[in-house]
């Protein structure tokens, strides 16, 4: 992508227009009449920019399983063609797993998923359920909240510190460059970063925590605990070749991973029944209904939005060939609203049965902390509408600028 994919908009044709309305802020409190405009478009082919844009359930899903789909950069054309001008090829230091290819993936994978197995899940239910009654305790019934300051962003920061071994005092400067670094997963982010002046704070911010995390695993090393980062350096020095840059871009994936998405499943789920009270009053008498509650909300306002492969070779999706070397961006949340998927997408139901969604992926990079997510929002919720069944929006919530990783920025609730 080229600074110019922007570049005079109003002139462009249709599926770069649709493109762009989809970066625009005003589009954010409410994207999927547009995911609709873009699903029944048909994939947006743009090859002068190496791009192609699926919506449906179908190509999403056929994209995420083609042995072909590639997750590192370097593969992109429009990446080599950067690196070709002089631009860094790793702006931001060496990539989490998320963006790195069979073997090394499946390496850096294996090393963090037991700290992710069910099992280990299970056993932080007891620390979450105190989290959430603390952080709910300190609420005042009567008193206006705002649901994501008080509720949804601190309980997943919390889990992710403890889960990870990052002090919890030092959490406010790793959210600024969390939220920082979310901003980077949007599509366009660094090459149209210079036109959005942020490209400059989100390297700083990365710098930032990488420098902070090489600290810590420097303590860890000296002083190791029950803690995951401690858990990387004892498979490094088990001569499992983890070098100090993997375990920092590890810990850096998951930091960032496990924060901004969690906050948004609480948020959105808590959302979609504050304009349903019936199901509020509903999961406050049946507790159970929690899991179908947050599955539901990951189909229908899934925390990301979208995600993206290369063309590793050329590929044929559908009936749209990609050369090798393109991106292939992939609306998520579009797709899950396709009709031909799901009977009546655009209504909320937690009882419409098997719900089938592609919100953690699917395939290899299949998210790891997904039985994490759905831990932290089914004590959340549940114990939510327990303490506060009267619970009314009491205004409109307000979007963070990310495309991305979607989310609110506040949501005011009369508790
Ligand atoms: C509601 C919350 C979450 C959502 C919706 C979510 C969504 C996703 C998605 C869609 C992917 C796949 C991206 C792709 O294939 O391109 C992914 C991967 C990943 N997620 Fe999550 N995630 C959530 C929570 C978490 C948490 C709590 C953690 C860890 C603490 C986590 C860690 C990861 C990691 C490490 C990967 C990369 C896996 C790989 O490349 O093999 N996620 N997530």
């Amino acid at each position: 992508m080229h600074n110019d994919f922007m570049a005079g908009a109003a002139d462009l044709a249709e599926p770069r227009q649709l493109l762009v309305q989809l970066l625009n802020p005003d589009s954010r409190a409410d994207p999927y009449p547009l995911y609709r405009r873009i699903r029944e478009h048909g994939p947006l082919s743009l090859p002068a920019n190496n791009l192609a844009v699926f919506a449906t359930y179908g190509e999403c899903d056929e994209v995420l399983r083609h042995p072909h789909s590639a997750n590192d950069r370097l593969k992109s054309t429009m990446v080599q063609r950067a690196v070709a001008a002089g631009q860094s090829a790793r702006p931001f230091g060496a990539p989490g797993f998320l963006f790195l290819d069979p073997p090394d993936h499946t390496r850096l994978r294996k090393l963090a998923q037991n700290a992710f197995a069910p099992k280990v899940v299970r056993a932080l239910e007891p620390d979450v359920v105190t989290m959430v009654d603390g952080l709910l305790a300190a609420l005042e019934p009567g008193s206006t909240i705002d649901l994501v300051a008080d509720l949804a962003h601190p309980l997943p920061v919390a889990v992710i510190c403890r889960l990870l071994g990052v002090p919890l005092a030092d959490e406010p400067q790793f959210s600024w460059a969390s939220a920082l670094l979310a901003q980077g997963l949007d599509p366009f982010a660094t090459f149209t970063g210079q036109l959005r002046g942020d490209l400059d704070q989100r390297l700083e911010a990365g710098r930032w925590l990488r420098g902070y995390l090489r600290e810590l695993v420097a303590e860890r090393r000296a002083d190791p605990r029950e803690d995951l980062i401690s858990a990387l350096i004892a498979a490094e020095e088990d001569g499992d070749q983890l070098t100090e840059d993997e375990i920092v871009a590890t810990c850096n994936l998951l930091l960032i991973a496990g924060h901004e998405t969690t906050v948004n499943l609480i948020a959105n789920a808590a959302l979609a029944m504050l304009r349903n009270p019936q199901l509020w009053a509903e999961l406050r008498g049946s507790p159970e209904l929690a899991s179908a509650i947050v599955e539901e909300t990951l189909r229908y306002d899934p925390p990301v939005q979208m995600t993206s492969r290369v063309a590793g070779e050329d590929m044929t999706i559908g009936d749209v060939s990609v050369p090798k070397g393109d991106l292939m961006m992939l609306l998520l949340a579009a797709a899950q609203r396709d009709p031909a998927q799901c009977e009546n997408p655009d209504t909320f139901d937690p009882h419409r049965g098997a719900i089938r969604h592609l919100a953690f992926g699917l395939g290899p990079h299949f998210c790891l902390g997904a039985p994490l997510a759905r831990l932290e929002a089914t004590i959340a919720l549940s114990t939510l509408t327990r303490r506060f069944p009267d619970a009314r929006l009491a205004g409109e919530p307000s979007y963070k600028p990310n495309v991305t990783l979607r989310g609110m920025a506040t949501l005011p609730v009369d508790v």
